[in-house]
């Protein structure tokens, strides 16, 4: 039985249905204190999925409260999907006395289920963060699907961290080059962007990454673009979080799409990651 977490609705839906289960009833709640409650009346099932990014701290204690329900109401075994993994980009200790958040969450996690499954993680060594089996889903291809006829079409990635993805998209879609810029993080809301050799005047040019957060790192890279003459810049990303003013900001630099994914449930999620966590489900 799949169990959406709130932010998943969606993509547990499609999901249920790739996978010919049926959809828990889950309820959620917010006390007078703030406080969240997640809970599953009704459920009597074996085996329980559950789905639910963590794209903020109430994600995350739902997730847990999920787990803990549906194992009290008698699942035997758990599998917990994180189609979007908040904290993911903090895997490290930046400074001393700083936590590695991402593995304190997974930790917690790990705690009530039997394996977990991640969409395009930040870095693919999150994994071993988990105390359980861990399955990575790599669903960048699918945003090749929205994406117009290209002229000269180059994918390129704001870093050399994304040029998998850009690898990705380009063979999905069938044609075109490659290429990365180099990126420097000023803060947590600039960047400074180096442009590489390649010549964008006239083309069209997909800019991949697997997250825009607060889209400080997209529209620099298309502003840098735009200067060089590129004629159409579109932007894909696995996770469209778009925190803040990202979507302003992309409109202001001048963008012409943004395509994303459902594992983050915006109006710019375009294709659902649910056929790509299906197979690996099935294994
Ligand atoms: C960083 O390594 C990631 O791949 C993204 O480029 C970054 O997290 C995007 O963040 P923002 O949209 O805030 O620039």
């Amino acid at each position: 039985m799949l169990v959406p977490g709130a932010s998943s609705q969606a993509l547990a839906a499609a999901l249920a249905s790739e996978l010919g289960e049926s959809l828990a009833a889950v309820e959620y709640d917010t006390f007078p204190d703030g406080e969240t409650l997640a809970a599953v009346p009704g459920f009597d099932a074996d085996t329980a999925t559950i789905v639910a990014s963590t794209a903020s701290n109430d994600a995350y204690i739902e997730l847990l409260q999920l787990q803990d329900a549906v194992r009290e109401a008698g699942a035997r075994e758990v599998t917990t999907v994180i189609p979007y993994m908040g904290y993911a980009r903090q895997d490290k200790a930046f400074e001393v006395g700083h936590p590695i958040s991402a593995r304190a969450v997974a930790r917690a996690v790990s705690t009530t289920t039997d394996r977990v499954v991640l969409v395009n993680p930040h870095e693919d060594a999150i994994a071993d963060f988990f105390d359980v089996p861990v399955e990575i889903v790599d669903a960048a291809g699918r945003l090749a699907e929205p994406l117009p006829e290209l002229h000269d079409p180059l994918f390129l990635s704001p870093d050399s961290g994304a040029i998998d993805i850009a690898n990705t998209v380009r063979d999905a879609y069938g044609d075109g080059e490659t290429d990365y810029f180099e990126k420097v993080r000023k803060s947590g809301t600039e960047v400074e962007i180096t442009p590489s050799e390649t010549d964008f005047d006239g083309r069209d040019v997909v800019i991949t990454d697997d997250i825009i957060a607060t889209g400080s790192t997209m529209s620099e890279a298309v502003a840098v673009l735009t200067e060089g003459g590129a004629n159409r810049v579109f932007c894909a990303t696995v996770h469209p979080l778009l925190a803040r003013n990202a979507r302003t900001k992309l409109c202001r630099a001048g963008i012409e799409r943004v395509v994303g994914t459902d594992t983050i449930e915006r109006e710019v999620s375009a294709v659902s990651v649910a056929p790509a966590v299906a197979d690996v489900l099935e294994r």
